[in-house]
């Protein structure tokens, strides 16, 4: 269930907080079309995308490439093509045979050097990149050497790309992300690279941005050295945007514990509680709201008690949670709906064990403030 307010209102507050910064919303996080659509008639209408199939998603409701950019340091060759024949003009690469790979097929393509940021706290991240994704400029040395290493390619740089961690919490490491992004662009401008762009990734929170990254951040705001500064934010935009039905299967006690079977699973919707270091754990207050299958109408969570909620692959692994507060008085068919499902729950879904997870999506537009039981009972009821 797609609330298009909640949308709308991180939007306005992105235009508040960082308003010296586009926002290119990362497609990856959800691709559903409401949600798309909603960005294309916002203030902004650009979009972060990873490969062929997401600029896809975009251009066909008529984004021009202009508003895109292919923000992946490692792509395959007919993708580089595919972008190039579309237009798109902004890139990111973090290794040398990637450089050459775009230098063959896309010479007029901007690339943007992406830099490795070791993650703070890395234990509070959901996902990190310093591992796996960035060039590792381990001091300024490292720097120098890079991007003369480049100019003698005959290859200039067009800007720096980071991404410090991902986390429903936000990153904690943009000061040091920005720090390092501004020595970089200096350093950069004297091997002839133009650097006139800084994307400083996605890492936001699912809610309000924490004001130590803000105030990292406003360091690029009027900085003299004098460059444009976007962002890729997903799970900002995305993560309390979509609410998740799905229906009991079915209903028994185990081991003297309430368990719930549903049409859900890791392999699908919660799969981010595998990949994106969510957990329902111990929760006491996730479901807002029930709707009663025989009566065809909403009925309030009366009687709640603790239970385990199994996925419905045959799966013994396939566990959403061990021990969650649930309404007892649930039947097979009833549905139970569960808040902040919005980003890194649709795109990675899979068909294991033959089965699909639902892929219907609602749309709701109530009141931001009406969002508690009594109001996500009433959508619902509109839904059904
Ligand atoms: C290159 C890139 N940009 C942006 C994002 C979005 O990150 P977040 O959801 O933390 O904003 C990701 C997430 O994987 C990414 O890989």
């Amino acid at each position: 269930m797609y609330n298009t307010n909640e949308l709308k209102n991180k939007i306005n507050q992105w235009k508040l907080t960082l308003p010296w910064i586009t926002p290119y919303y990362a497609i990856k996080s959800n691709p559903i079309e409401p949600l798309l659509q909603d960005i294309i008639n916002g203030p902004y209408g650009t979009f972060d995308c990873a490969s062929k199939g997401e600029i896809q998603m975009v251009i066909k409701y008529g984004v021009p490439a202009s508003k895109l950019v292919y923000s992946n340091p490692v792509k395959e060759e007919k993708d580089i093509y595919f972008a190039k024949n579309k237009g798109v003009l902004i890139t990111s690469a973090d290794s040398i045979e990637e450089l050459i790979k775009i230098q063959k097929i896309a010479p007029q393509m901007k690339i943007l050097w992406r830099i490795s940021i070791v993650e703070e706290n890395p234990e509070q991240m959901a996902t990190l990149f310093s591992g796996k994704f960035g060039d590792d400029m381990l001091n300024i040395d490292a720097a120098h050497k890079r991007f003369k290493q480049i100019q003698k390619m005959k290859i200039q740089l067009h800007g720096i790309h980071f991404h410090c961690g991902s986390a429903v919490q936000g990153s904690s490491s943009f000061g040091k992300a920005i720090d390092l992004a501004q020595d970089c662009m200096r350093i950069g401008r004297l091997y002839g690279h133009k650097m006139e762009l800084l994307d400083v990734g996605g890492g936001f929170p699912t809610g309000s941005i924490h004001e130590n990254a803000i105030n990292a951040l406003k360091k690029t705001q009027n900085d003299p050295l004098g460059y444009e500064v976007i962002a890729e934010p997903g799970r900002y935009f995305s993560a309390n945007s979509c609410s998740l039905l799905f229906r009991i299967l079915t209903k028994r006690i185990k081991h003297g514990r309430l368990c719930y079977h549903v049409n859900e699973s890791l392999y699908h919707s919660f799969n981010c509680l595998l990949m994106d270091g969510i957990s329902f754990e111990n929760q006491k207050d996730q479901f807002y709201s029930v709707l009663n299958s025989n009566e065809s109408q909403n009925s309030q969570i009366s009687n709640q008690s603790d239970a385990s909620i199994f996925g419905m692959t045959c799966d013994g692994a396939d566990v959403i949670a061990k021990n969650i507060t649930v309404p007892t008085d649930m039947h097979v068919g009833d549905w139970l709906c569960m808040q902040g499902m919005g980003s890194y729950t649709v795109g990675p879904k899979s068909i294991f064990n033959g089965m699909k997870s639902t892929t219907r999506v609602y749309q709701w537009s109530g009141l931001l403030e009406q969002q508690n039981q009594s109001s996500s009972s009433i959508a619902i009821k509109q839904i059904f």
